[in-house]
């Protein structure tokens, strides 16, 4: 990362990097406070106390977009904003525009917060929310997009840091998506339905949901990735060479893997067969995009144990090599047979959402957040150590309990006696699963617990208090 040094040191704009970093902090509490409310719903169900606004149906899509929204869009923008104008050595491009992203991003939520509780939903999983709000997000994401891609053209460098290249990706990508698949007519300010119907409403559906996966929960995050483990790491990206081809591998083959969420569907079949053949392409420029950030540590393996910012990088990306190993092994459709619509699926999508996103975003928050704010360093090394741990034994406790219970569902629905009737009813499955579910929420309220411990540690660097325990060098 080195770059020609411009003639006198560019005024960065920090405001709104600061205002996203700390939003980030609160929506991962609000969002993952009520992950933990809708895990305790499941072990427990008289816990909706039979309010419809407290009902599992309508907070497990408040959930979904408070966690990928809130918490990962807000932890993507202040990376973004932080990562262009460092790497591209220029101010931010349209400061005022970047405020009005922060303060419509900020509606979006808040209006989210509102309607999902009152059941207000066009019923597209991670799209639910109604059209005027998707009209206001195209506009948020619009304005962003410009102050990012302004920034890189006004840029003082001569090439575009790979950083870039992966948050650029997430940024064009994921306007085409969420304006293509909520294409609808509405019926009345709260209602609408979509423009498609049937087999292709499903799988425009899953091409959106499968690129949001891989261009929000995925891209962005390796932009974070190529940025803030070398700058943690203190050397260069291991191979700069196979971040590019990573790049180009990775984006290519995303975009045909959607059908893998309509196997056995009404989807022709070979369209389901393209999607699990890409789906297990994918595991090469995943795999060897993983190598390259946890290579960067080659020859300072010992931070590992000094650096608990470093462990959270690193772990981070163990996580995403576990998330997408099984991701493709899933899409095998004989094993997507067994594993389809268990929870086996959640805990595949936690390991992937906490253990790859939550953990990359809250370490390269530790880097950011002493930084924008002008402190030597994060109030307390050892609260993030304490984070740390908890998020990690979290996450496990999460992640083993779900394939538990989603590997003992998918047997016990498919057990057949010898007449042709099944073994097993319904009931019986969920009673099978429901200590699976109690060690869940032990697992969720470990990592909520670390998200309590981060406030603390930013409230008081924010404050300016003197770090207690500075890491070795
Ligand atoms: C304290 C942490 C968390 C807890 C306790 C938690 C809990 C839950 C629960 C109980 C569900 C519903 C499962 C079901 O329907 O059977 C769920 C779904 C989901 N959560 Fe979380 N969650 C947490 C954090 C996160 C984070 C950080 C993300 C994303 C960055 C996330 C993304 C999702 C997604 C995408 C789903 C829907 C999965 C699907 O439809 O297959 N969660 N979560
Ligand atoms: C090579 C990479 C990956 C592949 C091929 C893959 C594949 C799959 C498959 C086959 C399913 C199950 C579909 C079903 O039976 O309904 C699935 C579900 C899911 N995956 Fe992945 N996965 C990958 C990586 C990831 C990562 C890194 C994340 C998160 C950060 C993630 C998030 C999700 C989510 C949220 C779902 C649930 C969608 C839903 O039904 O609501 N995946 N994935």
């Amino acid at each position: 990362m080195s770059h020609a040094q411009p003639v006198t040191a560019p005024e960065y704009n920090m405001g709104v990097v600061r205002q996203f970093a700390i939003m980030t902090v609160v929506w991962g509490i609000v969002g993952m406070a009520t992950g933990v409310f809708i895990a305790a719903q499941l072990a427990w169900p008289a816990l909706n106390f039979d309010i419809p606004w407290l009902s599992f149906g309508r907070l497990r899509p408040l959930h979904t977009n408070l966690v990928i929204f809130a918490f990962g869009g807000s932890a993507l923008m202040a990376t973004s904003l932080y990562v262009v104008q460092r790497t591209c050595l220029t101010p931010l491009f349209m400061p005022r525009l970047a405020g009005f992203t922060f303060w419509g991003w900020q509606l979006v939520i808040v209006l989210a917060l509102i309607t999902l509780p009152l059941g207000l939903t066009s019923t597209k999983e991670y799209a639910e929310l109604e059209w005027p709000i998707d009209i206001l997000i195209a506009i948020v994401w619009i304005a962003y997009a410009a102050v990012f891609f302004g920034t890189i053209v006004q840029r003082r460098t001569s090439h575009i840091y790979v950083a870039n290249w992966f948050y650029g990706a997430f940024i064009i990508t994921i306007a085409v998506l969420h304006i293509v698949n909520s294409a609808a007519v509405p019926l009345s300010l709260t209602k609408s339905y979509s423009v498609y119907g049937g087999a292709m409403d499903a799988m425009i559906q899953w091409w959106y949901g499968h690129n949001a996966v891989g261009f929000l929960l995925t891209a962005g995050f390796l932009g974070m990735m190529y940025y803030f483990v070398p700058i943690q790491a203190g050397r260069p990206v291991y191979s700069y060479r196979l971040s590019i081809v990573h790049f180009w591998a990775l984006i290519s083959v995303y975009m045909w893997a959607g059908a893998h969420h309509l196997h056995y569907s009404a989807l022709p079949d070979w369209t389901q067969s393209l999607g699990m053949a890409f789906s297990l392409i994918l595991i090469a420029p995943s795999w060897g995009g993983m190598l390259n950030g946890v290579l960067t540590l080659s020859g300072a393996w010992d931070k590992l144990r000094s650096d608990p910012i470093i462990r959270f990088l690193i772990v981070a990306l163990s996580f995403y090599a576990m998330a997408t190993f099984e991701g493709p092994m899933m899409s095998i459709k004989t094993v997507n047979a067994l594993s389809h619509n268990t929870d086996w699926t959640i805990g595949h999508v936690h390991s992937g959402a906490l253990g790859w996103v939550a953990m990359i975003s809250i370490g390269s928050l530790y880097v950011l957040i002493p930084r924008v704010f002008d402190r030597q360093a994060m109030y307390s090394t050892q609260l993030i150590n304490v984070h740390f741990w908890l998020a990690t034994i979290g996450t496990v406790f999460y992640i083993v309990s779900m394939w538990i219970s989603g590997i003992t569902q998918g047997l016990m629905w498919r057990a057949i006696n010898a007449d042709g009737t099944l073994t097993y009813s319904f009931i019986e499955s969920v009673v099978a699963s429901h200590p699976m579910y109690v060690g869940r929420l032990i697992g969720g309220g470990m990592f909520l617990a670390g998200m309590l411990v981060m406030a603390w540690n930013v409230y008081r660097t924010v404050r300016g208090a003197q770090p207690k325990d500075l890491p070795a060098a």
